[in-house]
């Protein structure tokens, strides 16, 4: 069975972040029913001003009881998880207890999880696993856009391959996984747009959609995994976060992030976003 809009409420975590914001578009005017969840009191009132018609909610997904109160009631989940976070897992376990918990007692009838999650597979509910590669919206076009004399100082190493996808792909992926439902149930959808292709390309698809030369440098390991915690983080960095961190970049160094662009193009319908396609819109829109 698809989804019904008129009676299902849908749950959607990490509501205000960069997947959710490709993904709402898709969905926020089908369901009736929404709730949006997410951290920061700063971020509910955002959402709340953007989507005045639905739930807004804040809270911790550490804690059980604030997890458990947002499933009561849903049919069904997108569950992102925040990023980085140093108990990833223990989110994800408080996620899928719960939603346990709703299907057996309550209404729940589908888990869309945006990652790989064997408790979840071991769980008994009827999920769905996409697992989006690197994302291309990470690329700082608006800040290049700007400057005079553009330089891109990249976190690895340039010239390892990367596949990627487009958030606005991605968006529209879960969005149809959602709707659809039942189409979906059991399968896990490795999530690509375009590549390979190092970063020594995507520079170069840069400066022609921009116009003008960027430059491309490395940034030094150590300095790059400061760089990127301090995004996540800002002072306060979890060692574990440091941990995970260090070794994603390590990775990413030797071997990027490598995948096949076929799934994607069955479940959209069409060919995903090609990198070129993608860095068009995005300097259109920072050059608005
Ligand atoms: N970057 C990539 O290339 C890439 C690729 C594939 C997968 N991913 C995965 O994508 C996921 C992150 O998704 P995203 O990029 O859409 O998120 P994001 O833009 O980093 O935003 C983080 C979200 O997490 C919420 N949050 C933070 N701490 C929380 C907590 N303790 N309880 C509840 N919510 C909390 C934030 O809410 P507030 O706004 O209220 O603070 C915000 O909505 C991660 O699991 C990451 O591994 C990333």
């Amino acid at each position: 069975m698809p989804a019904d809009f008129e009676h299902d409420r849908l749950l959607v975590t990490c509501a205000s972040g960069k997947q959710a914001s490709h993904l709402l578009p898709h969905v926020s005017e089908k369901w009736k029913n929404i709730t949006l969840a997410v951290h920061s009191s700063t971020s509910e009132e955002r959402l709340k001003n953007q989507y005045p018609t639905r739930d807004v909610v804040s809270g911790d997904l550490m804690d059980p009881a604030f997890v458990k109160r947002i499933m009561n009631g849903v049919t069904a989940v997108f569950h992102l998880c925040p990023g980085f976070h140093p108990h990833e897992d223990i989110v994800g376990y408080n996620m899928i207890d719960a939603a346990v918990e709703e299907a057996k007692n309550g209404s729940l009838k589908h888990f869309v999880y945006s990652s790989v999650e064997e408790y979840l597979m071991e769980s008994g509910l009827k999920y769905t696993i996409l697992q989006p590669t690197h994302f291309m919206d990470m690329f700082p076009v608006p800040m290049l856009v700007q400057q005079s004399s553009p330089i891109f100082v990249a976190n690895w190493d340039p010239s390892i391959p990367f596949s990627f996808v487009a958030l606005r792909d991605l968006g529209e992926a879960g969005a149809k996984v959602l709707i659809e439902r039942e189409k979906h149930f059991f399968a896990q959808y490795p999530l690509v747009s375009d590549g390979p292709t190092p970063y020594t390309d995507v520079v170069r698809h840069a400066s022609d959609a921009i116009g003008k030369s960027i430059k491309l440098e490395q940034r030094p390991f150590q300095e790059a995994v400061n760089f990127m915690l301090d995004r996540f983080f800002g002072e306060d960095v979890p060692v574990r976060a440091r941990d995970g961190m260090e070794r994603m970049l390590l990775f990413y160094n030797r071997r990027g992030l490598v995948g096949n662009s076929n799934v994607l193009e069955w479940l959209l319908g069409r060919k995903p976003t090609s990198h070129e396609q993608w860095m068009r819109l995005a300097v259109a829109e920072a050059k608005q």
